[in-house]
């Protein structure tokens, strides 16, 4: 299921690990990036390439929240309501989604653009409320900020 480049990747990533099942996150990373979510294909994917059974990868794909099982958006907001955001205005931001956006946590936009994620703490408590769209990092969130980040992403 994985094409020749994303082999190698994996590859790479094994080399770097005397255990196999050390590679198994960040193959799992590259996974979701390829196929935008973690399928069962996907997962006997990764256990092929890692030569490990399949039940330790569906196990640890499903104890972690940042992988996805079913299919998102094109982009994936990430926002942080934990406490130093909720404190100042995430829970805010979440009704701003939903009412802007018709954006629930764990749901999709109608014109398959965005899905929105919940996420406990992203270290950036400091510039709080903070979230992540794909891999950008963004903070100092605002209505309007939100807004103008979000234009940037089709
Ligand atoms: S609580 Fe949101 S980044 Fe730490």
């Amino acid at each position: 299921m994985f094409n020749d480049t994303v082999v190698k990747e994996i590859d790479d990533i094994k080399s770097r690990y005397p255990d196999r099942k050390s590679a198994l996150l960040p193959s799992l990373y590259v996974a979701q990036r390829e196929f935008g979510w973690l399928s069962s294909e996907a997962m006997e994917s990764v256990a092929r390439a890692l030569n490990v059974p399949e039940s330790v990868v569906r196990g640890t794909a499903t104890f972690y929240a940042m992988f996805r099982h079913a299919p998102a958006g094109r982009h994936v907001i990430q926002l942080c309501t934990n406490v130093s955001c909720m404190i100042l205005g995430a829970e805010q931001l979440v009704d701003f989604l939903k009412s802007k956006y018709g954006l629930t946590p764990g749901g999709t936009t109608e014109d398959g653009r965005f899905s929105l994620v919940i996420m406990e703490c992203i270290g950036a408590c400091g510039t709080a409320p903070a979230m992540l769209v794909d891999t950008d990092f963004h903070d100092n969130l605002s209505e309007k900020r939100i807004e103008e980040i979000l234009e940037k992403y089709k």
